[in-house]
């Protein structure tokens, strides 16, 4: 238990309901599909962690590696509107952290909207490195930041 009684797992079926609720709610247009979500919950190629607060998923990481590769993609992380600013999405990225020092990846890299300050701050806090921006990216025409980790 970390936070406040939250706890952090893997994520599984019965998650699903919550976590497509938070994806929708995050990011709209941009959100990931049911049927997506499913998949990446099984697939050998992702990690897929939830925060539990009363039994319940407020917040998930999903986190991607490449055949080959010692690079860990975040590929989205949200948090329930009513849980955030409780240093959640923090505990997600520490765990993600963890996959890395272990030494079996090298580093964690990610995209994130050009706009979207809460999560900009939430990575440079947490060590984040800004390399590269794609323009045009997302639904709604703007671009986004390539960060990166490294331990
Ligand atoms: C971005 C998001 C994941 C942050 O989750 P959270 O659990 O509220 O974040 P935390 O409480 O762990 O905050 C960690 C840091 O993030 C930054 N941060 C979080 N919310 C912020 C806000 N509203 N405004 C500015 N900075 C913010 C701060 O630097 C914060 O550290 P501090 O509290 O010491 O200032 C959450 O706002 C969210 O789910 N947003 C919608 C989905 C999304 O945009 N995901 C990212 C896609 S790349």
């Amino acid at each position: 238990m970390g936070k406040k009684g939250v706890a952090i797992r893997r994520a599984k079926q019965s998650d699903l309901p919550n976590i497509i609720s938070i994806e929708n709610d995050s990011f709209g247009k941009d959100a990931f599909s049911p049927r997506q979500l499913k998949y990446l919950l099984k697939s050998p190629n992702s990690f897929f962690y939830t925060a539990i607060l009363n039994k319940k998923p407020i917040g998930y990481i999903i986190l991607l590696k490449r055949k080959g590769s010692k690079t860990l993609r975040i590929y989205s992380i949200a948090i329930d509107a009513a849980a955030r600013g409780m240093g959640i999405a923090n505990m997600l990225i520490d765990i993600s952290k963890v996959l890395v020092s272990k030494g079996k990846f090298r580093k964690l890299t990610l995209e994130v909207n050009e706009n979207n300050a809460p999560a900009i701050n939430l990575y440079h806090k947490t060590g984040f490195i800004l390399f590269g921006h794609k323009p045009n990216y997302y639904h709604d025409g703007s671009g986004a930041l390539r960060m990166y980790f490294k331990p």
